[in-house]
């Protein structure tokens, strides 16, 4: 496997989400607690789950969205790129504890809970999510009305009938057989609801217009599945170095993949197939979705 280059206009992306996150996630606690040198812990162990190691694939997206419908890069795309990353590592910080997936590798490092302990890797992952949605509600540059979009399509893409929702089902289906339409169902909860949330709220930054969401939509519902088909076949054909998690866990917990029900070749030509049906949703959008198309080839050729 050789290392897919990301164009340097998708890096820039991810290095604006990069040079922003630390300080949106905002102060430690200890200048207004004095003393209370547990909540600087919290602080850290959310600020330790941010940084290094990770792609920061949603805020490009956010980025990517917005860029598509002709927007400049703002303040209220800052916000949403940071708000979606907090609430991913959040996803990351509580999947990875022992009563869910208990890996102890993550992002090239030990796990949060590994280096905090359980209840601070739980209520990191709390506090990160609750960020999120603070950041959403204040985000400069919008008016109050799309403010409140951004906080409902993240809050239905977090929860029930989303990530949380499609996290439960993943529990549930591990050491079974379900059905590919099943399989779907859980990575377009676990995985795609953020990743159409992440192009919703682009869009939404940029003022799009129903067509142009409608058009986002269907790229983020196919790039989404395609995410998470190329996690489940690096998951078997990736070496953990490069992951920066430990590779080979899904065999060997029974997780439902796309690799255990298609087989590798066929994951792979699934992740391809999709990342052309997300390719073909872009055609109206000309050059101004140059990110997104770069994105979408990059989801499924990535090795990490
Ligand atoms: C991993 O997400 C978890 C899934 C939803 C498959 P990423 O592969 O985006 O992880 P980071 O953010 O780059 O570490
Ligand atoms: C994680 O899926 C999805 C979420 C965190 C919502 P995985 O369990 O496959 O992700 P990795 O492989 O641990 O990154
Ligand atoms: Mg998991
Ligand atoms: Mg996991
Ligand atoms: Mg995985």
């Amino acid at each position: 496997l050789t290392t897919p280059t990301l164009p340097a206009s998708l890096t820039a992306l991810a290095q604006r989400c990069d040079a922003q996150l630390l300080q949106l996630l905002g102060p430690a606690q200890s200048e207004f607690a004095s003393g209370a040198a547990n909540i600087d812990t919290l602080h850290e162990a959310c600020a330790y789950s941010l940084s290094n190691g990770d792609k920061r694939v949603r805020p490009m997206l956010v980025y990517g969205a917005a860029l598509s419908c002709g927007a400049e890069l703002d303040e209220s795309l800052d916000y949403a790129a940071a708000a979606i990353e907090m609430l991913h590592s959040y996803s990351l910080v509580h999947d990875d504890l022992p009563a869910m997936d208990n890996d102890d590798w993550r992002r090239g490092k030990p796990t949060c809970h590994v280096v905090y302990g359980e209840a601070v890797a739980i209520l990191a992952g709390d506090a990160l999510q609750s960020r999120a949605f603070e950041l959403l509600s204040t985000a400069p540059d919008i008016s109050d009305a799309l403010r409140l979009q951004l906080v409902q399509t993240l809050a239905a893409a977090a929860g029930l009938r989303g990530m949380a929702g499609g996290q439960l089902i993943d529990m549930e289906a591990t050491a079974q057989n379900i059905a590919l339409a099943q399989l779907q169902n859980l990575h377009a909860l676990k995985t795609g609801a953020l990743i159409r949330a992440a192009v919703a709220m682009g869009a939404i930054c940029a003022g799009a217009s129903p067509t142009q969401q409608q058009a986002l939509q269907r790229f983020a519902e196919a790039v989404g599945l395609a995410f998470q088909v190329q996690d489940d076949i690096l998951d078997v054909a990736g070496e953990s170095a490069a992951l920066g998690k430990t590779a080979g866990k899904d065999q060997a917990t029974g997780k439902s993949t796309y690799v255990s029900l298609l087989g590798l070749d066929g994951a792979r030509a699934e992740a391809r197939r999709l990342a052309d049906t997300a390719l073909a949703q872009l055609d109206q959008f000309g050059e101004s979705a140059d990110a997104l198309r770069a994105l979408a080839n990059y989801i499924v050729t990535r090795i990490r």
